[in-house]
C-alpha cells in the first residue's frame, strides 16, 4: 500500500484481506486465518453475521442519517433496549460512533455536573484516542496506582483507611472513570475490596461512577458488562466495539440521577453522526442476537474452558507466567526469556505463520485473546493444539 498512511503502531502483516465469515478472515490468495482478536475486539457476533447484514441492508433501503432536528424511532427503541441491560430503564442514552467518543462524552457529563477540578482514574488504563481521559493531564485527573498495591499484605482485603486511599483529595474529585479489566490491553482485574473502598469515598463526596465498557461490555467478559463482576451501580456507562460488530456505533448511557442533574445546566454535545438510524439499528440487532443465541452464557462457558486448558498448558510447558481472563477476554503472559527476546512476540509470529491471529501488545510479554462470542469449539481447539505444539 503506497498511499495509505498506516499509523496504528502495529506493523501491517497482510494487505490482501478481502473477505470474512464468522471467526475467519480470507485473503486474495485463498488463505484462511482464524481471527482470535475479533478485529480490534469488535466483532462480537463474528464477521458478517447475517442478522447484522440484514439490519444494514434494511437501513440502506430506508434511511441512514437524519440531522440535528430529526430522529428515526429506531434510536428510541435501541436506547431503551441498551438501558434495560444496565438496569437504567429510567435513564437516557446518547448514540455516537466510537469508543473514544463514548468515554469522552461520559467524562464531559461528569465534569459538567460535578463542577470539581478532578476525576479519578486507575493508572495503566486506556480510554480512547482523544479527549480529556486520553490526555490524562494531572490538572484534570488524579491517578490511583492499584498495581503497586500487589505487594501489600492486605491486597485482596483492602483496608478502607489505607493511607494510599485516604490521602486522595476526594473533596476535589467529581467522579471516577473505571475500566473493569482491560488495563491497557494486559487484562488485569482490580480486587473488589480496593474498588469498593475507592467508590465508597467517591460517593461520600457525591461523585459519579463512570464505567468504560468499550472493550469489556456487550458480553465480552461472560456477563453483559464487566462491572457486573463487581458489586457496584454505575452512573454513566460508555460502550462501543462489540456493540456494532464492526460497524462504528457507540453509546453512553446515563442513570436517571445523572440526567436530572444534567438537565438543570446548559450542556451541548454535537457530532454529525450522533443518533444515526443505521448505528442504532445495528446496536439493537447485536443486542437482540446476543440474547437470542444465548451468547453471554456461551462466552462465560467457553472462557472457562479456555482458562482451564491454558492453565494446564502453563503447568506443563514451563514458559507461561500467568493466565488471566474473564469470559472471552484472556491474556497469556510469558516468562521473560533469558536471551531478552519476547516469547509473546515469537509465538505471535509463529501463530500467524499457522494462520492464527492473536493480539500482541508491543513491548509486553502478553498475548491476548478476544475471540468472537460465536466461535466454534473446534476453532478454540485448533488454537490450543497449535499453541501446545509450538510451546513444546
Ligand atoms: C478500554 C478501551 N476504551 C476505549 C477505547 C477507544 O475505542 P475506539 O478505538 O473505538 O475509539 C478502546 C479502544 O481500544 C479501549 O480498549
Amino acid at each position: 500500500m503506497d498511499h495509505v498512511y498506516w499509523c496504528f503502531g502495529h506493523p501491517l502483516l497482510n494487505e490482501k484481506i478481502v473477505k470474512a465469515d464468522q471467526e475467519f478472515l480470507f485473503d486474495r490468495d485463498g488463505n484462511r486465518y482464524l481471527d482470535l482478536e475479533s478485529g480490534v475486539w469488535c466483532t462480537s457476533l463474528g464477521h458478517n453475521h447475517p442478522a447484522v447484514a440484514t439490519a444494514v441492508q434494511k437501513r440502506l433501503n430506508t434511511i441512514l442519517h437524519t440531522g440535528f432536528c430529526y430522529a428515526d424511532p429506531i434510536v428510541e427503541t435501541a436506547a431503551s433496549k441498551v438501558l434495560s441491560l444496565l438496569d437504567m430503564a429510567d435513564g437516557k442514552a446518547v448514540f455516537l460512533t466510537s469508543g473514544s467518543d463514548a468515554v469522552e462524552f461520559g467524562v464531559r457529563v461528569a465534569q459538567a455536573i460535578c463542577e470539581k477540578q478532578y476525576l479519578l482514574m486507575l493508572s495503566d488504563s486506556y480510554f480512547g484516542a482523544y479527549g480529556s481521559a486520553s490526555k490524562k493531564s494531572s490538572e484534570e485527573w488524579v491517578f490511583f496506582d492499584w498495581l503497586s498495591c500487589r505487594s501489600c499484605p492486605n491486597f485482596g482485603a483492602c483496608d478502607p483507611e489505607c493511607p494510599k486511599i485516604t490521602a486522595l483529595p476526594f473533596e476535589k474529585i467529581g467522579g471516577m472513570l473505571f475500566e473493569p479489566g482491560s488495563s491497557s490491553g494486559l487484562i488485569r482485574f482490580i480486587p473488589k475490596s480496593i474498588l469498593s473502598n475507592l467508590i465508597r469515598k467517591i460517593r461520600q463526596y457525591e461523585g459519579v461512577v463512570i464505567i468504560n465498557e468499550v472493550t469489556t461490555g456487550i458480553g465480552r467478559t461472560g456477563r453483559w458488562f464487566g462491572y457486573q463482576h463487581y458489586d457496584l451501580k454505575p452512573d454513566i456507562v460508555a460502550m462501543g466495539k462489540g456493540l456494532g460488530n464492526g460497524y462504528p456505533v457507540s453509546v453512553t448511557a446515563m442513570s436517571h440521577r445523572v440526567v436530572e442533574r444534567l438537565e438543570r445546566i446548559p450542556f451541548k454535545y454535537a457530532q454529525s453522526h450522533q443518533y444515526d438510524p443505521l448505528g442504532a439499528e445495528v446496536a439493537l440487532v447485536v443486542v437482540q442476537t446476543l440474547e437470542n443465541e444465548r451468547l453471554i452464557e456461551k462466552s462465560d462457558q467457553m472462557g472457562k474452558y479456555l482458562l482451564t486448558r491454558l492453565g494446564t498448558l502453563k503447568e506443563t510447558c514451563g514458559k507461561i507466567k500467568e493466565i488471566r481472563g474473564r469470559g472471552m477476554m484472556i491474556a497469556i503472559e510469558f516468562d521473560k526469556s533469558p536471551s531478552g527476546t519476547s516469547l509473546a512476540e515469537r509465538f505471535y509470529k509463529e501463530l500467524y505463520a499457522h494462520q492464527i491471529i492473536i493480539g500482541l501488545r508491543p513491548g509486553h510479554d502478553v498475548l491476548r485473546l478476544d475471540p468472537c462470542l460465536t466461535i466454534h469449539p473446534q476453532s478454540i481447539d485448533t488454537f490450543l493444539e497449535t499453541l501446545t505444539s509450538l510451546l513444546s
